[in-house]
This record gives structure tokens, sequence and C-alpha cells, in this order.
């Protein structure tokens, strides 16, 4: 029999999206899955992205295997944007990864590999695919709530023992929205060094919270102070190539004998998982990053589609009332809305959402803002602050 333990369940997130598909109701909005869209419901291929494509149509480079690590010029593209740093650049080493998913489980699987011992320190709410990358990798994990002043994380890793890792985003937190503020990432950082916990940086939303410099500057201020360290890097979100899979995996390390072996085992379960990771967001990737004229295309659009999500996401907060929003970051919105407020919001005005309350704010064309608004407002009536 192929199925011994055939019970499982799925992501509510696909079934919400087939229900919303099949909604028949003219003004029903998808909120759900986590893709940019422009104002008019497009999901839009980038200017950058489409001109990068176009070069290498032209060049047409070789569809030759590209190797486990992938390219290595995209990996010191992606390093020298994320780190900034030569020092920090020099202290990492890296694989290309089949996008933010890929990297994240590779990743996991070294932390068991090389410390089957290992707790993995989560905030909750997480990422809902963060527990499950951990799982498969076989790792532990030990929760704690996600807040804004981050003294559940820093009791947490104060608690843990030397070797214990704490997975951390990077900015603009899927759901919640927080961005951690430069001085909790250094209060953060003395907590680690101090207790000999690794960080696991997962990189999703730079650029979409308080700029592409802001939003990566809490990390890398901790990996100047913290001995070791990993970080899970998505291309998905901050170039649009949710399809084409594109992400990196590094590895920072003071010791250059403990970089060496870490990427070769990165390599090593990469080959065991899926031999090779595809080229062509990759090569996208390091066409815009290792051209300026297409890097300084590829900010401006990027930085366009974080002023329409600063916009919707201050909109939304004003005309609800519900002015907390407004200290959000990033594509998504956690609404204060419980499960069944969630779901009038569905079932009375055609706006899906996830029942924790998350939106997809790149959703909502701003024509439809005040719509979306009064909906919520009436949905969530009980709990709605009167003006
Ligand atoms: C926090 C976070 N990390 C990682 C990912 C993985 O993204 P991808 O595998 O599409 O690059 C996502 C996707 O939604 C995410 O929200």
């Amino acid at each position: 029999m192929l199925l011994t333990r055939p019970r499982t369940t799925t992501d509510p997130l696909w079934q919400l999206t087939a229900d919303c598909a099949g909604d028949v109701r003219p003004e029903r909005l998808d909120l759900l899955v986590g893709v940019y869209r422009d104002d008019s419901g497009a999901a839009p291929v980038m200017d950058a992205v489409r001109a990068a494509e176009l070069r290498l149509a032209r060049r047409s480079p070789s569809k030759a295997y590209v190797g486990p690590a992938g390219s290595e010029r995209f990996l010191g593209a992606m390093s020298a944007l994320l780190f900034a740093d030569d020092r920090l650049s020099a202290r990492a080493a890296g694989v290309q990864t089949v996008a933010g998913t890929g990297a994240l489980r590779l990743l996991a699987e070294l932390l068991a590999a090389t410390g089957p011992d290992r707790t993995v320190l989560l905030g909750t709410p997480a990422y809902v695919n963060h527990p499950a990358i951990l799982a498969a990798a076989g790792l532990r994990t030990a929760i704690h709530p996600v807040t804004a002043d981050g003294s559940a994380m820093l009791a947490a890793v104060d608690a843990a023992r030397p070797g214990d890792v704490l997975l951390v985003q990077g900015c603009c937190h899927n759901p919640t929205g927080l961005s951690m503020p430069v001085a909790l990432w250094d209060e953060l950082a003395a907590a680690l060094v101090r207790r000999g916990v690794v960080p696991f940086v997962d990189q999703a939303y730079f650029g979409l919270g308080d700029g592409l410099d802001e939003d990566l500057e809490g990390m890398r201020r901790l990996l100047r102070t913290v001995p070791d360290a990993v970080v899970a890097v998505s291309a998905s979100k901050a170039w649009g190539l949710y399809n084409e899979r594109t992400g990196a995996a590094f590895v920072l390390s003071d010791d250059a004998g403990h970089r060496t072996q870490a990427r070769t085992l990165l390599e090593n379960i990469a080959r065991a998982s899926y031999s090779q990771p595809p080229a062509h967001g990759a090569a996208i990737v390091e066409e815009i990053l290792t051209d300026p004229v297409l890097t300084g295309r590829w900010r401006t659009e990027l930085e366009t589609m974080r002023l329409r999500l600063g916009s919707l996401r201050d909109g939304l907060a004003g005309l609800t009332g519900f002015t907390g929003l407004a200290d959000q970051r990033g594509m998504f919105l956690t609404l204060p809305l419980d499960a069944a407020a969630m779901l009038r919001l569905r079932s009375d005005h055609g706006v899906y959402g996830l029942p924790s309350g998350r939106v997809n704010l790149a959703g909502i064309p701003s024509s439809r803002l005040a719509e979306v608004a009064a909906a919520i407002r009436a949905a969530g009536r009980a709990l709605v602050p009167s003006s």
C-alpha cells in the first residue's frame, strides 16, 4: 500500500483561494496569497525583470547544468546587496536555491545535520510554512509569542542552550507586519552572543517595509556582531519572481574552514534533493544587480510597490479606525478581527482573507479602499472602535 498513514491536512490558504476563484460575485476580492498586485489588480512583471529577460534571450545563454551551488555571479551580487559590506560578504558562503522555501529547507537540514540536539526558537504566529520546514528537517522547535517589544523572544534566547537556533524574519514579519527596530536587533545580537545561540534569518520582504537598506539594516548589524549565522533569501517578492523559484542560502562564519564545509554540505543536501537549482530567475537577478542602470530601474519599481502598500495601509488604518494598523509593514496586514469576523467579511462582502485576520494589502485597488474599509468595519462590528 502506498499510503500507510493517509491522514493529512492542507493549508487553508489554497482551499480559500479555490473558494474565491469559484465565487461568482463580481465584487469578490482575493486578499489571500502573497503576490504583489498593481492598482489594476494585475500581478505585473517588473520592467527591470522584462528588460533583463530580453537581454538574456538575445544572448541565448546556455541551458547546460549550473551545478548544485548555482551561479557564483548571482551569489556574489546577492551577497553584496544583502550584506552591503565587504567584510560581511567575505564571511558569507552561499548556494543558489529553489526560492526562499528551498533556502529555508536546505539551511534547516544543515542545522539538523550539524547539531541533532538543537532546538529552534520560533515566534508565533509564525509564517505558516516555518514549522513544517523545521519539522521536515527533523528539528525540534520551541515557540514564544511574537510581540512588538521582542521581550518573549529575548527571554527565549536567554533560556536557550548554546547551539540552539533562533528563526527570525528579517523585516515585515508574515503575518504580523512587525519590523523590528534597529535597537531591538542590537539587543538581540548581544543576547545571541551571550547565550551562543545561532540566528537563522529569513529575508523575504526586503524593500517593501521602510526601504531597501532600512529593511536590511537590522540584520546587517546583527551579522556584524555574531560569530555564526545562517540567512535564507527569497527573490520572489522583491523581484516579483514568484514562479521562477529564485533564492539563496548563506552561511556566515568567522571560520573559513566552517564556511567551506557548510557550503559543501549545502551542495550535498541540494544534490540529494533536486540536484541543481533552476537557472532562469537567478540569471535575471544577476543581470539586474550587475548593471547599474537595471539596478536603478529595479530599485525605483520596488519603491513604487512599497509606497503603494504604505498608502493602502495608512488609508485602511484611517478609514477603519484601527489606527494601530499603520504601524505594520510589508505586503501583509493582520486585521484585528477574529475568525468569525473574517468569515463574515468573506460571506457578506466577498473579501477573502485568512481566518487569522491576515490580508494581502496589494490585492486592494485604491478605488475600492473605502468599500473594503466599510466591509471590515461591518464584519468586525463588535470590535471596531467608535469614531
Ligand atoms: C516569511 C516568508 N519566508 C519565506 C517565504 C518563501 O517564499 P518563496 O519560497 O516563494 O521564495 C515566504 C512566502 O510567502 C514568506 O512569507
